[in-house]
């Protein structure tokens, strides 16, 4: 534990009924599903990656007695009872999908955690009032759709069946996608859980940035999360002859798009908080000797200030309309996804504290630049979030690394907030 200012330097593992051992090996089982030869891992959604990784984390639900079972959109849940089964139950977890090429704390260590906590309470035999739930939601990321975070918005109710139209690089649709995966998309519905059934929700992630690394602290407890806008351009100009074309006469969308990215990174940089990023890029025709004809790229911009972000949104998009004009190049642009900024719940954030006092270790607060599950469920239950310590802020990317005291330090924290959560009976 990391004490408190001032208080004595106990031995930071003593008071931990988590098993960080066994939390790291699983952690480094799991890395291995979607191991990429490149390097990182790529566990896309309705992928057999993603089954194989459902189906580890099954196996870790069944050793810690949790009745476990999926729901039509393939979130998975592991339950324990608690002493009154009907009282609105604590839900635990995170996601296994990830992006391409990520890393391997990303999700995973939010489950394995919460798999962790109810293992510890069977061995404590530790009973709540509460029923637990851990999950394992479908599709966080949005890696294969551009549309993440699937199985929370179903969940609450969010997901519309238009939504499952959306198509992967392939043409492929989420509906498609989830039959080919074996669920029935017209049993979207059945999904929704009505406010009051849930508590609360509590997920365990990485901060994914610098913060904590620089106060010196393994993890720290979210104020809040940024919200994302996530929006899809298409700039066309015209393919022409890279030879015989003089640069007076030419509809580059390359040159527009490359003078569209100056633009977004200086209209995000301006305020400061914004952060903007083109992630996604697509040139056609392609060829080494041809102007390139059509460009097709993403944007994906945040702020914890929503005015703000949707201002910095609103001057990205007519900027890049008037960049557009001026060269001649035809514009478009498709709203992705749109995930406003939340504060995480009263209700979370002092259960978490509690459990940093009854662990006599720092409670700081701190803001997430990444989106996560939780903001989805906001409408049905309070949300909050634990998050650790990323070695050099690092995330997305095959160096993504925390800590096996990290973990286990966030993990105990989590099994101290779920007790304060469910109300211990015994
Ligand atoms: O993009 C995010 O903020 C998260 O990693 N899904
Ligand atoms: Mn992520
Ligand atoms: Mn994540």
């Amino acid at each position: 534990m990391v004490p408190k200012a001032g208080a004595p330097n106990t031995n930071p593992m003593k008071d931990i009924p988590i098993d960080g051992d066994r939390l790291w090996n699983r952690l480094t089982e799991m890395s291995a599903i979607g191991a990429q030869e490149e390097g990182g891992i790529t566990r896309r959604s309705f992928t057999a990656e993603e089954r194989a990784a459902k189906d580890l984390v099954i196996s870790y639900m069944e050793e810690a007695g949790l009745s476990v079972y999926e729901d039509a959109i393939g979130n998975l849940f592991g339950r324990r009872e608690g002493l009154q089964p009907d009282a609105p139950v604590v839900l635990v977890g995170s996601h296994v999908d990830s992006v391409v090429n990520g890393g391997n704390f990303d999700g995973p260590l939010g489950v394995l955690s919460a798999v962790e906590v109810l293992q510890a309470m069977k061995d404590h035999e530790q009973v709540t009032r509460h029923p637990v739930e851990v999950v394992a939601f479908t599709d966080e990321e949005g890696a294969r759709f551009g549309f993440g975070m699937l199985g929370s918005r179903a969940l609450a109710g969010t997901l519309t069946v238009e939504d499952l139209q959306r198509t992967d690089e392939d043409g492929i649709s989420i509906a498609q996608a989830m039959r080919n995966y074996g669920l029935e998309p017209q049993r979207l519905g059945e999904v929704s859980r009505p406010a009051g059934s849930i508590k609360a929700y509590a997920e365990v992630h990485i901060e994914q940035g610098s913060v904590l690394e620089n106060k010196e602290l393994p993890f720290g407890i979210a104020s809040g999360l940024a919200g994302s806008v996530r929006l899809g351009f298409t700039l066309k100009g015209e393919a022409r002859h890279a030879g015989t074309t003089p640069m007076n006469l030419r509809r580059d969308a390359l040159a527009a798009t490359a003078e569209a990215m100056g633009f977004i990174e200086a209209s995000a940089a301006e305020t400061g908080t914004t952060v903007g990023t083109v992630g996604q890029l697509e040139l056609k025709p392609g060829g080494i000797n041809i102007i390139p004809g059509q460009v097709d790229f993403t944007l994906d911009l945040r702020d914890m200030d929503q005015e703000l972000r949707d201002d910095v949104e609103e001057r990205i998009v007519s900027g890049i309309e008037e960049i557009c004009e001026r060269r001649g190049i035809g514009f478009a642009v498709e709203l992705l996804q749109r995930n406003n900024p939340v504060p995480c719940s009263q209700l979370v954030r002092e259960a978490a504290s509690a459990a940093c006092e009854e662990l006599d270790v720092e409670s700081f607060e701190l803001p997430s630049g990444a989106g996560h599950d939780g903001m989805q469920l906001t409408g049905i239950c309070p949300m909050g979030m634990i998050l650790v310590r990323s070695k050099d802020g690092i995330s997305h990317s095959s160096d993504e690394y925390s800590s096996k005291e990290d973990c286990a330090v966030a993990a105990d924290v989590l099994y101290h907030t779920v007790l304060n959560l469910a109300g211990i009976a015994r």
